[in-house]
């Protein structure tokens, strides 16, 4: 999968080269390009902000700037790439979200600044605007960065196979407890269960533990299942 990245802060990204996205981007299964927005500036002072027309706070992205970064990136493709925009106002990413995003073979992540970008290049080029959840952050990156980690665990070759099915939300529900040795932690026996050697009874408790779990903590996700 390819994954390009419009920027005012790409020393931001420098994350992506550790753990699993590192390794998977090693193993060319994840190809980032960071683009920095500002290289784009046609001023001599490089501003790429600008006053917002009928007053207000802070500062709006010009759009030509924006514009003129997309088009470096898509201006020797012979298709479109989905243009994902990060913003508060946005559909909620979820981990359905994330999979159908995964199916793409090529993204451009356009994070924005300050009071945001200026409207009419956002209509022109964005496929699809994504929010991580109901608060505002200061700029896209970290949500960038959010939204390529729970991406990348679908792709093919990012994780082990199957490493994704029995997480939390995958069945609607959150996953059971997990415990490894010692068999006693502070006088805490691990589940008789789990050292049984029974599979089935094994797989009934962690069901069992799944659906108590989440009754206890995220009744909605039962409800709306
Ligand atoms: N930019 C600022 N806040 C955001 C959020 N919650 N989600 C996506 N992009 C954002």
């Amino acid at each position: 999968m390819k994954i390009d990245i419009l920027t005012l802060f790409p020393e931001m990204f420098e994350v992506l080269d550790t753990s699993i996205i590192g390794r998977a981007k090693q193993n060319n299964i994840l190809e980032f390009r960071v683009i920095n927005i500002r290289d784009f500036s046609t001023d001599k002072h490089k501003h790429v902000d600008d006053y917002p027309y009928g007053g207000g706070n802070g500062m709006v992205i010009k759009p030509d700037v924006v514009y003129n970064a997309y088009e470096y990136v898509v201006k020797e493709l012979t298709y479109k790439p989905t243009v994902i925009y990060l913003t508060p106002k946005g559909t909620t990413l979820t981990n359905k979200v994330a999979k159908q995003i995964a199916n793409l073979e090529h993204v451009i992540l356009l994070c924005g600044h300050y009071e945001g970008i200026d409207q009419r290049v956002l209509d022109e080029i964005v496929d699809m605007e994504i929010s991580i959840g109901d608060y505002v952050l200061t700029g896209g990156e970290l949500p960038a960065l959010v939204l390529i980690d729970t991406v990348s665990r679908f792709v093919k070759g990012v994780l082990k196979e199957g490493s994704a099915d029995n997480e939390t939300f995958e069945n609607g529900l959150l996953e059971y407890p997990q415990y490894t040795r010692p068999e006693i932690f502070h006088g805490v026996k691990v589940p008789d269960v789990l050292i049984s050697g029974n599979h089935q009874e094994i797989d009934k408790w962690k069901n069992e533990q799944s659906i108590k779990l989440t009754q206890e903590k995220r009744i909605d996700l039962l409800n709306n299942h």
